[in-house]
């Protein structure tokens, strides 16, 4: 499985790379707006293209999700390809990232078109990350337009059913991938259990027809549900920098670091000096 990170943070960014466990950054509008009101907080002028072109070189030689924040289909494909056109000659790497549908509510039938966008994006040879998918079958209405990427929300879909549950619980909370039961009620969202229950059928659909798209398994939000997401075959994971960082984590290695270090004989360290 494929590691992205996913933030707009560069410092974070530069970690993740020099761990040499990166393979793609994606970003979305509320994570452009964490970096950028960090580099403000701490007083730093802000030239967003420079940055963004930075963000790329840093990504080089592996794709970056930059989002859309149009809504109408040609107003997404203009800025889809404005996007691609100012940023991908830095390092070759851009992919536009497109909602599959931009509408804010279920009557809004002024606003679905996301997929023309991803079909028109595609067909001209951008690359496009299908996001805030939901359910399977966005994800293969996006592949079927084109997509190169489709991004299934698990995190969003564990706290949606947990919400409509009235449990209270924190966004990182482990959300089993086999579900919840409630009163012997599994929790469904029309027959989705879990985040990485969508994740799942998403693979599985898309693998079935041979669609040659990648599943991110995005919205991840603590280490088991990124071991699941790569158990479930997802192609990708998009990781916050924080859910990698704990993916390192372990009461036996810190303990074993303290005992190895307690033990260390001083002429062996002298030796290497
Ligand atoms: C995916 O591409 C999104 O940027 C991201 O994973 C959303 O995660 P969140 O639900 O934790 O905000």
């Amino acid at each position: 499985m494929k590691i992205f990170i996913d933030s707009a943070d560069l410092e974070e960014i530069k970690q993740a790379y020099a761990w040499g466990v990166c393979d793609g950054v994606t970003t979305n509008p509320s994570l452009m707006k964490k970096a950028v009101d960090k580099l403000v907080a701490k007083g730093e002028k802000l030239d967003i293209k420079e940055y963004i072109t930075r963000l790329l070189d840093t990504a080089r030689g592996t794709p970056v999700s930059l989002e859309v924040t149009e809504y109408s289909a040609s107003a997404m494909i203009e800025q889809g390809k404005r996007l691609y056109d100012m940023f991908n000659n830095v390092a070759e790497n851009v992919n536009i990232k497109v909602p599959v549908n931009p509408a804010f509510k279920n009557d809004d039938i002024t606003h679905f078109d996301g997929l023309q966008a991803v079909c028109a994006l595609s067909e001209q040879g951008i690359p496009v990350n299908c996001t805030l998918i939901f359910t399977p079958e966005q994800a293969l209405l996006a592949a079927k337009a084109g997509a190169a990427y489709v991004s299934p929300f698990a995190g969003r879909i564990d706290d949606m059913l947990r919400k409509n549950a009235g449990m209270k619980f924190e966004k990182t909370d482990y959300f089993p991938a086999e579900g919840i039961k409630r009163d012997e009620v599994l929790l469904d969202d029309d027959g989705v259990v879990s985040g990485i229950d969508l994740v799942e059928q998403c693979v599985d659909i898309l693998g079935l027809y041979e669609f040659g798209v990648e599943v991110i398994a995005a919205s991840l939000r603590n280490p088991r549900q990124a071991r699941e997401a790569a158990l479930a075959g997802s192609h990708i994971a998009t990781l916050p920098f924080g859910v990698i960082r704990d993916m390192l984590k372990h009461a036996k290695t810190f303990e074993g670091m303290e005992l190895f270090t307690r033990d260390i004989v001083p002429e062996y360290v002298a030796m290497l000096k």
